[in-house]
């Protein structure tokens, strides 16, 4: 199923269980969902084939990091999984980015292969501490450069540096925004947040949508309050 919303719900989920439990309370034509790296290490490929099975693109989370042979042969486990979008680090390398890139072009419906650039949990004095001398705002848009010129399909950023890739980067790189909350939401762990339509306007293809949605009593009211927001219609 393909649907033209934009918003992946995150299954953030110890088990799947609870994972499916939420995904049956939601439609494929609202929303793509997003496995992350402890619910697809507790519960694997079974639990993509079964959110797959109730009709759902999956976006794969798993940030691969690696040499570009080992990275290559993941991102292409992913495709063989059929997922519809998978990530990789940015700071792996141009070789290794390419390498992922290529290992996809056997398969007929490839994932979409998507940049992680700076993980907003890292503030600029931890950058220094590693190294990365030029600041997180700098470094971002260095990477998602490097990503477009590797080939890759977007990068995940935060709103508030959609606009920036989206002006330097053009229009048909994607662009995969997270801290994503309504007015009335806490804002949880999230420090810099923006509104569904403001994260749009400001370049954003896909929004990543978590306890605003999964923590919500009514799942299914809460994305739909949100496609609404947007003026989505199914
Ligand atoms: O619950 P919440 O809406 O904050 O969930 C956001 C999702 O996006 C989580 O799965 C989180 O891991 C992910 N994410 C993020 N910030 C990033 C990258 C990914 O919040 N920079």
């Amino acid at each position: 199923m393909t649907t033209r919303s934009p918003v992946i719900v995150a299954l953030d989920f110890p088990t799947a269980a609870q994972a499916l439990e939420l995904a049956r309370q939601l439609s494929p034509q609202d929303c793509r969902l997003k496995i992350g790296k402890e619910l697809f290490t507790q519960a694997g490929p079974a639990l993509v084939e079964a959110v797959q099975d109730l009709g759902f693109d999956v976006f794969l989370d798993l940030k691969f990091h690696d040499i570009p042979n080992t990275v290559a042969a993941a991102v292409a486990a992913a495709a063989r999984m059929g997922v519809w979008m998978v990530n990789v680090h940015a700071s792996g390398g141009r070789k290794m980015m390419m390498a992922a890139k290529e290992a996809l072009l056997p398969f007929e419906k490839p994932p979409l292969l998507i940049g992680v650039t700076i993980l907003t949990s890292l503030s600029d004095d931890e950058l220094f501490e590693i190294g990365y001398m030029a600041g997180a705002g700098t470094m971002v848009e260095h990477l998602a450069a490097l990503a477009n010129n590797c080939g890759l399909d977007g990068v995940v950023c935060s709103a508030q540096e959609a606009e920036v890739i989206r002006q330097s980067q053009g229009h048909a790189f994607k662009l995969i925004t997270p801290g994503i909350r309504l007015p009335e939401n806490e804002k949880d762990d999230q420090t810099r947040v923006l509104t569904p339509e403001s994260a749009i306007a400001a370049g954003s293809d896909y929004l990543v949508i978590g306890r605003p949605i999964t923590r919500s009593p009514n799942p299914k009211a809460a994305l739909s309050q949100i496609l609404a927001r947007l003026s989505f219609i199914a």
